[in-house]
């Protein structure tokens, strides 16, 4: 199944409405859905048809624009929809900014989709080249071109290596409970990248074997000491990265990097709803009794981490 949004890309502006890639139904069926109002572009958001950081942002700047005659209230509707991707937060000011200087919205709205675009292209490039020849990579959630509306941060480094011909193999954390893993297989699938995908609790057990020589994930926010919020059991993976001696990388636009907090202490982590557990493709596996608690995201101290990948160079440390 091939990407047959416009230009491949996860969702756009068109008809004076956003037109999303709906990744609820993804893998296994591609639709579309179509955000006319804020308050649709809010549920799109909150529901996970649009997922992914710099994706957030992008929806949120053309939230923006379907509610630039009541833009503070506009601003509130979208603020609340997620708490934890600063791309969201980020994308918003942009927005605010950019209308205080009277600049036209859309213009705006479609300048900051195509930079961030052409941030993740880099961080590709960057990224590329800690993959050398034979290498197994770890990767958790998804952070391909779906979850940034191209390129994707995590996902760019293994496009540009395999467009350059460079061979390695991508392990993909399923990421349990949203299952993002089968989004990641999807795109490495259409890419043609050696890959597997392994349960999250498998992980472990590949890094003690030799299996894995690196890990890549993104991030929803990166704060200034480097602590970084990312998808629930991304902190174990880095923790156990530690152990094995195993490098462990975040990829990431300016988008995702929140220089208002100090420590990833202070991050708010999302606490979805118990469907996510209890259900799986309309599918109850769980008795209507039993309780759940859904951390969406977890914090990974900045010491776990390697180094940071960004569109403008691979930082060892932050701060
Ligand atoms: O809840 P999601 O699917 O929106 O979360 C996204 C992530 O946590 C991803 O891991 C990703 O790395 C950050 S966005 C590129």
């Amino acid at each position: 199944m091939k990407i047959e949004g416009k230009e491949g890309r996860a969702l756009w502006f068109e008809d004076e409405a956003i037109q999303f890639i709906d990744q609820r139904k993804l893998p296994y069926k591609l639709e579309y859905y179509t955000a006319k109002t804020v308050d649709e572009c809010a549920f799109a958001i909150k529901d996970m048809v649009v997922r992914g950081a710099p994706a957030i942002g992008a929806a949120a700047v053309y939230g923006m624009v379907l509610g630039i005659n009541n833009l503070d209230k506009t601003a509130e509707t979208l603020r609340k929809t997620r708490p934890t991707a600063y791309d969201l937060f980020y994308a918003i000011d942009y927005m605010i900014d950019k209308v205080k200087k009277c600049e036209d919205p859309l213009d705006a709205a479609n300048e900051y989709v195509e930079d961030i675009v052409d941030r993740c292209r880099r961080i590709g490039e960057n990224g590329e080249k800690l993959i050398k020849n034979g290498m197994k990579i770890l990767t958790h959630c998804n952070a391909g071109a779906l979850a940034t509306v191209d390129y994707g941060t995590a996902l760019a480094p293994f496009y540009i290596a395999h467009r350059k011909g460079k061979k390695f193999f991508v392990y993909a954390d399923e990421t349990r409970p949203r299952c993002q893993g089968l989004l990641t297989d999807w795109e490495l699938e259409q890419e043609g990248i050696p890959h597997a995908v392994i349960a999250d609790n498998a992980a472990g057990h590949f890094m003690k074997s030799g299996e894995i020589d690196m890990v890549i994930t993104g991030a929803d926010r990166i704060v200034s000491n480097g602590d970084f919020a990312n998808k629930i059991g991304t902190y174990e993976k880095a923790v156990l990265a530690k152990e094995n001696g195993i490098p462990f990388y975040v990829a990431a636009p300016i988008s995702t990097f929140d220089k208002t907090i100090k420590s990833g202490d202070e991050i708010i982590i999302e606490e979805r709803g118990r469907e996510e557990l209890a259900v799986i493709n309309n599918c109850k596996i769980m008795p209507d009794y039993t309780k759940v608690k859904n951390p969406a995201f977890d914090v990974t101290p900045a010491k776990y981490v390697a180094g940071y990948i960004t569109e403008d160079e691979i930082l060892k440390k932050l701060g």
